[in-house]
């Protein structure tokens, strides 16, 4: 458990929204704009953190900043230099980060020889290119404070959905990267949890080109999220399934593969 080994105060993040803490802890959320990382900054606002808060639309951000007390840092990720523009910033405005949120990502569904190209290089430039890129800015100064929490919003679609080729392996690196990373900062006080959410009612289902309109599962609200990821903060979880029975895909996937790619075909 990394939380006795970081800079932060325990006790205090346990301690619950009436409490306050003996200093602000700061947070960066990327997708705070809406859906998931809205609620995440909800979430984190009633637990005292101080809220850097990243996305595009300026209004509906400065609107979250607002309902929050938290800094609106409104920057494109999906260019070139807009992860390490914002890493810089967040550091220099923030003075300090002990927690990066990053939740910013898009979706496409459809037939993936119907996908233009552009579409293709925007869905991995956000959801992978952007997401290493902020954690390659912010985990040095992490590594140096001795301690910071990371928590990538991966997708249950990582293990392969149809009609969602390339959001699913962007999930699926999201996965691996979150893995790969945990081990390598195991002993530095810096923890890496990866939160994996399934259908959630957030624009991001409408943003797509093809609605979501299963009846199963149903949709959940996006403060269900939150409530994981702060969670996921407060007790060192590596990976957390919400709900946690979304996790037993992956597990028949492993123990029974000719099972497992009979029921997807079957139900999709
Ligand atoms: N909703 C679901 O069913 C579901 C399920 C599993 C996982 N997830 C994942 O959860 C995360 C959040 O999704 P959500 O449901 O909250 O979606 P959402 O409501 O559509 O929000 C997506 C967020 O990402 C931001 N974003 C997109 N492109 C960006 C860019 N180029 N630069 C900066 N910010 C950008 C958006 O900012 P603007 O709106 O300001 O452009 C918005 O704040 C995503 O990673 C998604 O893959 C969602």
């Amino acid at each position: 458990m990394r939380w006795t080994r970081s800079p932060y105060d325990r006790a205090a993040l346990r301690a619950g929204p009436s409490a306050a803490p003996p200093r602000k802890r700061t947070a960066l959320v990327t997708g705070a704009s809406s859906g998931i990382g809205a609620a995440v900054a909800e979430r984190l606002a009633a637990e005292h953190w101080r809220l850097l808060l990243n996305g595009r639309d300026e209004d509906r951000l400065n609107n979250v900043a607002a309902a929050t007390g938290g800094t609106a840092l409104p920057r494109d990720l999906a260019t070139p230099d807009g992860p390490a523009r914002l890493a810089r910033d967040a550091i220099k405005i923030g003075g300090r980060i002990d927690l990066l949120v990053a939740g910013a990502g898009v979706g496409w569904v459809g037939p993936f020889a119907d996908m233009p190209g552009s579409q293709v290089d925007r869905l991995m430039a956000v959801n992978v290119v952007a997401l290493m890129r902020l954690v390659h800015g912010v985990l040095p100064h992490m590594l140096g404070a001795g301690g910071g929490t990371i928590v990538l919003i991966g997708s249950v679609a990582g293990i392969g959905v149809r009609n969602e080729a390339v959001y699913s392996a962007s999930k699926a690196a999201v996965h691996a990267f979150a893995e790969a990373l945990r081990y390598e900062v195991a002993d530095s006080g810096v923890h890496v949890a990866h939160v994996v959410p399934g259908v959630v009612d957030t624009p991001f289902l409408d943003r797509r080109q093809i609605p979501y309109t299963r009846s199963r599962p149903r949709p959940m609200p996006p403060a269900r999220v939150a409530d994981v990821v702060w969670e996921a903060c407060r007790h060192g979880r590596d990976e957390v399934f919400v709900p946690s029975w979304m996790r037993l895909p992956g597990c028949v996937r492993t123990v029974a593969p000719e099972l497992y790619h009979r029921l997807v075909r079957r139900f999709g």
